[in-house]
C-alpha cells in the first residue's frame, strides 16, 4: 500500500492532495495581482509536480513531503500548506555536518488573510506529522520582515529564532516545533 496523507478535516477547513483541476483556482490565489507570480504555463508545471509528487512519494513509501491543498469545507481553494524537507548545508550543526528537517510552508489567499485559516490548517497538518508520522519536530523558516508568518508560527507554539547578524544566510527566522511542546 502507497504511503498517503489522508485528507484532513478542521472546523472550516480541508487539507487534501492536489489535483490537475486545481489549476485555475491555483493561478488566481498564489499568482493573481503579483508582479512576481508565475504564468499559467509555469503554474500548471508547478501543479503538476505536486501531483505527481504525491503519487511517488507515496509508492517510495515516503512521509507526505510536498504542497497540500487547502480548501473552505465546501471545497473553495483558499490555500496551501507545504511539507517540506529542509536541509540547512549552510549553517550546520555540530562539527559542520547538517541535519535534515521537516519544515512546514503556509499561503492563504489575499482576501481571506487574518482570520486564523493558515494556523487552523497548519495544527492539523502538525498533528498529523506528530500523531501518524511520529516525528519528533517540525520546524518553519521566513525572514524577518514576514511578520505574519511568525504570528502564525508563535500560535502553533513554535519557538521562534532569529538570526543575530542581518547578514546571515537564509531563512534568518526558524521556528521550532517538537512534539512534546505541540498541544
Ligand atoms: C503568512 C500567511 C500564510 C498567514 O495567513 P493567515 O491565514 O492570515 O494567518 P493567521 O490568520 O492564522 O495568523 C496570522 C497572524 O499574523 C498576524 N499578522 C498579520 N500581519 C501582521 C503584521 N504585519 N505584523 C504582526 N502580525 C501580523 C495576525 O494578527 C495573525 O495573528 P493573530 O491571530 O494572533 O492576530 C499569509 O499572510 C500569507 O499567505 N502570506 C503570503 C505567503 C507567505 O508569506 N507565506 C509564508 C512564507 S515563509
Amino acid at each position: 500500500m502507497p504511503r498517503v496523507m489522508p485528507e484532513l478535516e478542521t472546523e472550516r477547513l480541508r487539507i487534501r492532495p492536489f489535483t490537475r483541476g486545481d489549476l485555475d483556482a491555483c493561478h488566481r490565489i498564489l499568482d493573481g495581482g503579483d508582479e512576481r507570480g508565475m504564468s499559467l504555463e509555469q503554474r500548471r508545471e508547478w501543479l503538476e509536480w505536486c501531483v505527481l509528487n504525491t503519487r511517488f512519494l507515496a509508492e517510495l513509501y515516503q512521509p507526505p513531503y510536498g504542497e497540500r491543498a487547502v480548501t473552505l469545507r465546501d471545497g473553495t481553494l483558499v490555500g496551501v500548506v507545504g511539507v517540506v524537507p529542509f536541509v540547512d548545508s549552510l549553517r550546520g550543526g555540530p562539527g559542520g555536518v547538517a541535519s535534515a528537517d521537516v519544515a512546514l510552508y503556509w499561503f492563504i489567499a489575499a482576501e481571506l488573510r487574518g482570520r486564523g485559516l493558515a494556523a487552523e490548517a497548519a495544527r492539523a497538518v502538525v498533528r498529523h506529522l506528530f500523531d501518524e508520522e511520529r516525528l519528533d519536530q517540525v520546524i518553519a523558516t521566513t525572514e524577518p520582515d514576514n511578520l505574519a508568518s511568525q504570528a502564525v508560527m508563535r500560535k502553533l507554539g513554535m519557538t521562534v529564532e532569529r538570526a543575530p547578524n542581518p547578514h546571515a544566510p537564509r531563512p534568518r527566522v526558524i521556528g521550532t516545533l517538537t512534539r512534546y511542546a505541540f498541544r
